[in-house]
């Protein structure tokens, strides 16, 4: 599947990079965003080590390496920071942006932590990593990790939401949009009840989104939902029981009945 431009302007572009078809990623198939501002742009969730390539080589078509100035790592999943060492080496310059907690776990790498990677603070941040390009990093811990954040671009309306939202799809898939919510939930449901942590951390989560004008969500995984559907999967989530909601002596999960 080729590269999806979400949003584009003159000099604003928000792009899917459909570096992995079937069969290619081993594990869970992943999505990579490129948000592009002028000439300099920013990844996000550059995925593992497998895929690499393949995202170096499509990120190449829209900005030079030099011009990555930086990364936002939404948690510490390997599907997230796999490929973490070798974007290091290759970017001189480029921050990398993930939560203050995993910011010590990071030497387990063999990188050295000071200067290029920032610890983003529990309450989130703006940045403006590119003039003129805000950003802003929105805390939604706990779905699904401790020190976990989705993104929010104002500038093209999307949201990065990570995991929340993630799909796993068929490997024969290839819709790019979720149009039918409906239809769409059972690639959802029994993912976010089982990895998303509580009822409580989703309505934290919600809260922190108020005020904001979402056009699309776009997560790590899966298809981005658009029109009616991002609101529609937003209300879903609202009345979500998962994770320690359903825990059960005996390491079941129950139905929340
Ligand atoms: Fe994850
Ligand atoms: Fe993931």
């Amino acid at each position: 599947m080729r590269n999806i431009e979400l949003f584009c302007s003159d000099s604003h572009r928000f792009v899917l990079l459909n570096e992995s078809s079937p069969g290619e990623e081993e594990g869970v198939r992943s999505n990579q965003f490129l948000i592009v501002h002028g000439n300099q742009g920013v990844l996000l969730d550059p995925g593992g080590l497998g895929v690499m390539p393949h995202v170096l080589a499509e990120l190449l078509r829209y900005t030079r390496l030099e011009d990555v100035v930086a990364f936002f790592l939404s948690h510490q999943d390997p599907d997230v920071v796999g490929g973490l060492v070798s974007w290091v080496a290759l970017t001189t310059q480029a921050r990398f942006y993930i939560s203050a907690l995993w910011v010590r776990f990071l030497p387990h790498f063999g990188l050295e932590t000071s200067g290029r990677f920032v610890g983003i603070p529990d309450d989130g941040m703006e940045c403006e990593p590119v003039a003129g390009m805000p950003l802003r990093f929105i805390p939604a811990h706990f779905l699904h990790s401790e020190g976990n954040f989705t993104l929010y671009d104002p500038t093209a309306r999307i949201l990065f939401s990570a995991d929340i939202g993630a799909a796993i799809m068929p490997d024969d898939y290839d819709e790019p949009y979720v149009d039918d919510f409906s239809a769409h939930l059972p690639f959802i449901e029994g993912f976010h009840r089982r990895y998303m942590t509580s009822n409580r951390a989703v309505r934290c989560w919600l809260a922190n989104l108020d005020g904001l004008e979402i056009d699309m969500i776009a997560p790590q995984h899966g298809p981005v939902y658009r029109g009616s559907a991002v609101g529609q999967f937003l209300d879903w989530l609202r009345e979500l029981q998962c994770g320690v909601d359903l825990m059960e002596a005996g390491g079941r999960f129950g139905d929340g009945r």
